[in-house]
């Protein structure tokens, strides 16, 4: 008789309707046309970050044009829909604001010099109180870096020295939405709590996975060396803090959102004397989300982090024919890197971008 040969159990999978990504880096040139297909083909919405280089996003052209760029990407994929910002900056004015809100969703505003392609950042927001005003009524979302241009201020404690600004502005904008994005702090968890509704707050993969021991070299897994492909601004912060991101992200509160802040640099940029800060996380960022999740004992909760938060804060319709994105409970390894040749003097090499986590193992898969 032969042996009755038993099917092997169906892993675990997980239904998805289509996950926003609302903070994201898409870059212009070679590494544009090497990270956007990542976002495109696994996510909804998108919030397309404006710091692009050598010419940032200032205002709705701007916005208009890059969108028709980023377009040629993925001209069959309906399921994909970049939502467009410009950057906020001593040089806003009110005027570049009104009647934009077809075109453009938010206004990001770096503080000045805090992070990759912020040297024509703020440092008086006090002056750009017209610009809230006209946002405020146009309903464009103020996105903002959290962080204390402060040099005085230690790395780890620019987060927390930025709320009072982050109060400020929310208490006398009642009607200004904000978010608060890329937060890595315990302290501004309880921050965003405790503010009105009109303030939330992105939380990446990234920063519920690594602390900053992960990223100089004091962590077991970092195997005592520094590594460059974990080093992001805001950087990573404590145990403690990665626990209480962990528990906001899995808590079910409207005001946490996903927001990958992937942000890729071609590796000459991060291997290198002076790295640039940025993790490129968007080929590893659902299947972080979904371990971070089921060791939460979350999973129920992964759909309203990923597509209906943020969503619901940006006052967006969900798209109900875009397709489903289905994980299941598989071993993988994160590809070293994602490379092409560019045919354009400016690259003398074929470009290469290393993702954050390259060559670990994840246990959850996007099929
Ligand atoms: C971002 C980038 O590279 O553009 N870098 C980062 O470390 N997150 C900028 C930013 O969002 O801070
Ligand atoms: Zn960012």
């Amino acid at each position: 008789i032969p042996a009755i040969r038993e099917r092997p159990p169906m892993p675990p999978t997980l239904i998805l309707p289509r996950p926003d990504d609302f903070h994201v880096h898409l870059r212009n040139g070679m590494v544009r046309f090497l990270a956007t297909p990542f976002t495109a083909e696994h996510f909804g919405y998108a919030l397309v970050m404006p710091n692009t280089r050598p010419c940032p996003i200032l205002t709705a052209e701007d916005a208009m044009n890059y969108r028709r760029d980023l377009m040629q990407y993925f001209p069959e994929n309906k399921d994909f829909h970049p939502l467009m910002s410009i950057q906020i900056t001593d040089k806003t004015t009110p005027d570049m604001i009104t009647g934009t809100k077809a075109i453009v969703t938010a206004g990001k505003l770096y503080p000045e010099g805090v992070t990759t392609n912020s040297d024509n950042g703020v440092r008086d927001f006090k002056r750009l109180y017209p610009v809230f005003e006209a946002m405020q009524k146009e309903g464009l979302v103020l996105c903002l870096h959290g962080e204390s241009p402060d040099h005085n201020i230690s790395g780890l404690n620019r987060e927390a020295a930025f709320l009072p600004q982050l109060r400020e502005i929310a208490i006398k904008f009642p009607g200004l939405q904000i978010v608060l994005e890329h937060i890595t702090t315990h302290d501004a968890i309880r921050e965003v709590e405790s503010l009105p509704n009109n303030v939330a707050a992105t939380i990446t993969a990234h920063h519920l996975w690594i602390t900053i021991d992960d990223i100089i070299g004091y962590s077991q897994r970092s195997q005592g060396k520094l590594r460059p492909h974990n080093f992001c601004k805001p950087i990573a912060k404590h145990e403690f803090d990665r626990q209480a991101l962990c528990h906001a992200a899995t808590s079910g509160n409207p005001k946490f959102f996903f927001g990958s802040d992937s942000a890729p640099h071609p590796v000459d940029d991060k291997e290198c004397s002076r790295v640039c800060a940025g993790c490129f996380t968007s080929p590893v960022a659902l299947s972080i989300l979904a371990e971070v999740f089921e060791r939460m004992n979350a999973l129920h909760l992964l759909e309203d982090f990923l597509s209906v938060h943020g969503k619901n804060f940006y006052g967006l319709p969900p798209r109900m024919n875009a397709k489903k994105i289905t994980l299941i409970k598989e071993s993988w390894v994160v590809n070293g890197s994602t490379s092409a040749d560019w045919p354009n003097a400016d690259y003398r090499r074929p470009i290469l971008i290393i993702p954050f986590l390259a060559g670990e193992t994840l246990t959850w898969r996007v099929t």
